[in-house]
C-alpha cells in the first residue's frame, strides 16, 4: 500500500479518480476512520508517489470535503484526512488540507465555513486553523452528514475553521 520515502521525496496532490478508491479506502481502515458517505464526498484528493519500479503509482494519503447546504447555509466538512505511517511527518497531510481548502475558496462557496470532527488529531487541526467548538454550535447544513449524524462517535471533537483568514482570526473564542 505504501512505501518508504526517499529522501525529498514530495507527493504530488491531486484529485481522486476511481483508480485510488481501494488505496485510499485501505489507508482510512489502516487509521480507524469511517468510509461512510466518503463516496459521495464533494471533493476528494490524494498524495501519490511514484511505485518506482511498478507500473503504478502509490497512494500514500488522502483528504476530502463534504459540501452541504445551498446559498449562505453553505458548509463543509472535512474529512478522512489520512496519511501513510512511512510518510507521516513530511507534510504530506497539511499539503492535502491545504489542497482541498484552496479548492474550495476558488469555487462557488469561497466563504462557506469548514468544520470537522476528529478523534484523534485535535491538535494537529489545530495548527492548520480550526478551533474547538461545541458539537450544537456546527453549521446547521452539516447535520446532513452521514459523519455527522452517525458515523463519527459523540465523543469526537467538533472543530471549525473561517474561510480565507487564515485560521482563527475571525473565529469566536471557543
Ligand atoms: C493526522 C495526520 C493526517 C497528519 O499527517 P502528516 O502528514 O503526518 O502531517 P504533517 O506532516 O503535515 O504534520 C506533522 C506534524 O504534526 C504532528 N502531528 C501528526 N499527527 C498528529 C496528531 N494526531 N495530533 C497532534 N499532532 C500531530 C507531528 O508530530 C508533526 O509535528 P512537527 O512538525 O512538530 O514534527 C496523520 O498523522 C494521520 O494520517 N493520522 C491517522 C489518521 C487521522 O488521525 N486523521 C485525522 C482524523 S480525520
Amino acid at each position: 500500500m505504501s512505501t518508504q520515502p526517499p529522501a525529498g521525496a514530495r507527493p504530488t496532490v491531486r484529485a481522486a479518480d476511481e483508480t485510488d478508491r481501494t488505496a485510499l479506502a485501505g489507508l482510512l481502515r489502516s487509521a480507524g476512520l469511517p468510509l461512510d458517505g466518503l463516496d459521495e464526498a464533494w471533493r476528494t484528493v490524494v498524495a501519490v508517489v511514484p511505485a518506482g519500479t511498478a507500473a503504478a503509482p502509490v497512494v500514500v494519503g488522502g483528504a476530502a470535503l463534504e459540501r452541504h447546504g445551498c446559498g449562505s447555509d453553505t458548509a463543509l466538512l472535512l474529512r478522512s484526512v489520512v496519511v501513510a505511517p512511512p510518510w507521516r511527518g513530511t507534510g504530506t497531510g497539511a499539503r492535502l488540507v491545504r489542497h482541498l481548502l484552496d479548492g474550495a475558496a476558488s469555487t462557488a462557496a469561497p466563504q462557506a465555513p469548514v468544520a470537522l470532527l476528529t478523534e484523534t488529531a485535535g491538535d494537529w487541526f489545530g495548527r492548520l486553523g480550526f478551533r474547538v467548538v461545541a458539537r450544537e454550535d456546527l453549521p446547521t447544513a452539516l447535520s446532513a452528514s452521514v459523519q455527522v449524524a452517525s458515523a463519527c462517535p459523540a465523543s469526537a471533537v467538533a472543530m471549525l475553521r473561517a474561510r480565507d483568514t487564515g485560521g482563527a482570526a475571525t473565529l469566536p473564542s471557543p
